[in-house]
């Protein structure tokens, strides 16, 4: 099958990749020429596990194609894969110029039949937006060309997407005209050969199937991290919180982890995006609402926790931070809770020093050369003579310390974890004040019950460290 996909950002390059090793003939567009030519010549814009060598491959043999010219991509397929951005607007909604500029280009080129999929992340009533589209274009062109456009949301994580491409649970496809169904299933047929995973659907449940997925995934995620701040206060251990819940199978164990807060390119802009989509259709989507401004506090912590650790002065003090990206086996940046946290130490008047296994490019390019901020080469060069560790990132390479010697080099001898890496009780025993997700000691509060139940700091205090 012929196949074009437009966008080769990490949507449109893991699906295309992924179609073209699946023995389809693959074109990808993009109208970054450099970007093009990058990827002609094996070169990945972006860090994610296997790709690069799928790309290589499958370049080699002639089925995975680029081009910048839109003409020869719209020629080239029957299916039109629409993978391009949709960023957030000022109001938190889903700015679709990219995805109908596609539209327009398609309907500017097109001679013959096509079925146009919506891949990116787009709000509910964008196929019908993109049907207008091309039809309005058909017409000032004065052709009379079939068309068919359908839902495809992609539900790939970072870090696992190659995988997840073959591997998903689901594929859901939204439509409304029976051309579609044969055309997609012979797209997806070397995926669903096993079981059934093929979902057909109106085209408005597919958009909405998206973002009530991710937004499920949101909430839990801020739900753990209400009930670790609750545990925080109330001298209850989250871990043992989550393992509790987790074994009810109506629960389950996965994304109940608490943490610094959920970042990524998804979690933020589309639970944003949903709740302003609510406000559209005149409805207070007050949980979605909660999901966020939980979230944001979450991020927040991180930093409050450094500030308590260190008596609220930051000033000329150095914090080596590990972990940038906003989740392991990533290079991505977007909306990572590291962000807030350095924001927040530059403007206390501190410094960064930081390290992380693949997102340090990254870093430069958001932030550049500036005097508060060194990138380290080695996970533990950002250690000597730092004031405390702030851990905002749970890659593997971090699990693993001597806590002996991390409590020489380290000025206040403090480990703000937002990961909930370690057993407390060996960080304390090596004579550091640790302060995690949820977990007592955890905060430099007074624990609520009325007696004299101790701050935890001062706890801290009279059975271990002292604070240098
Ligand atoms: C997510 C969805 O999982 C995916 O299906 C969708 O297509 C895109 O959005 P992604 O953003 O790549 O994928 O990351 P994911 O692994 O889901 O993690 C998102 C964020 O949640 C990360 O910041 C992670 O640290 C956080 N998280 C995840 C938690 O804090 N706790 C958890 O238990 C799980």
């Amino acid at each position: 099958m012929r196949i074009t996909i437009f966008g080769t950002g990490y949507v449109g390059l893991v699906t295309g990749t992924c179609l073209a090793e699946a023995g389809h003939e693959v074109m990808c567009m993009d109208v970054d020429s450099n970007k093009i030519n990058g990827l002609m010549n094996g070169i990945v814009p972006i860090y994610e596990p296997g790709l690069e060598a799928l790309v290589k491959q499958n370049v080699a043999e002639e089925r995975l194609l680029f081009t910048a010219d839109p003409a020869e991509a719209v020629g080239f397929g029957t299916l039109q894969f629409i993978a391009v951005g949709t960023p957030p607007d000022e109001d938190g909604s889903a700015d679709l110029k990219y995805v109908l500029s596609v539209a327009d280009t398609i309907a500017e080129h097109m001679q013959e039949y096509k079925l146009i999929i919506d891949k990116s992340t787009v709000p509910v009533g964008t196929a019908d937006r993109v049907s207008e589209a091309i039809a309005q274009r058909l017409h000032q062109r004065d052709v009379d060309i079939p068309f068919d456009v359908c839902s495809n949301p992609e539900f790939l994580k970072e870090g696992s997407a190659v995988e997840d491409f073959s591997q998903g649970a689901r594929i859901v496809i939204g439509c409304d005209s029976p051309r579609v169904e044969p055309l997609m299933r012979e797209c997806y047929a070397p995926y669903n050969r096993r079981q059934e995973k093929l979902m057909f659907m109106d085209i408005r449940s597919a958009e909405l199937t998206k973002y009530a997925a991710n937004a499920m995934l949101a909430t839990k995620i801020s739900f753990m991290n209400e009930i670790s701040n609750l545990a925080e206060r109330l001298g209850a251990d989250v871990e043992n919180v989550r393992r509790g819940i987790g074994s009810d199978p109506r629960i389950g164990y996965s994304f109940i982890y608490p943490g610094c807060g959920y970042g990524g390119s998804c979690f933020p802009k589309d639970v944003q995006a949903l709740a302003r989509t609510a406000t559209d259709v005149g409805y207070e989507a007050q949980l979605l609402n909660a999901v966020e401004s939980v979230n944001y506090r979450q991020k927040a912590s991180l930093f409050t926790k450094l500030s308590q650790a260190l008596d609220g002065d930051l000033e000329g003090k150095t914090i080596a931070v590990w972990g940038l990206a906003f989740k392991p086996n990533t290079d991505d940046m977007r909306e990572a809770p590291s962000r807030e946290l350095m924001e927040a130490i530059w403007a206390a008047g501190g410094k960064v020093r930081a390290y992380d296994p693949e997102a340090m490019q990254e870093c430069r390019r958001l932030y550049g050369e500036r005097d508060d901020l060194a990138l380290a080469k080695r996970r533990d060069d950002t250690l000597e003579g730092a004031d405390a560790l702030v851990i905002c990132t749970e890659w593997k390479a971090f699990r693993t310390v001597d806590f002996r010697r991390l409590r020489e080099q380290l000025t206040t001898p403090a480990i703000i974890d937002g990961r909930n890496l370690f057993n407390p009780e060996s960080v304390r025993a090596a004579g550091l004040l640790y302060f995690a997700v949820g977990r007592a000691d955890s905060l430099r509060i007074p624990l609520s019950g009325g007696d004299s139940a101790s701050a935890p700091l001062s706890r801290i205090g009279q059975d271990g460290p002292s604070v240098a």
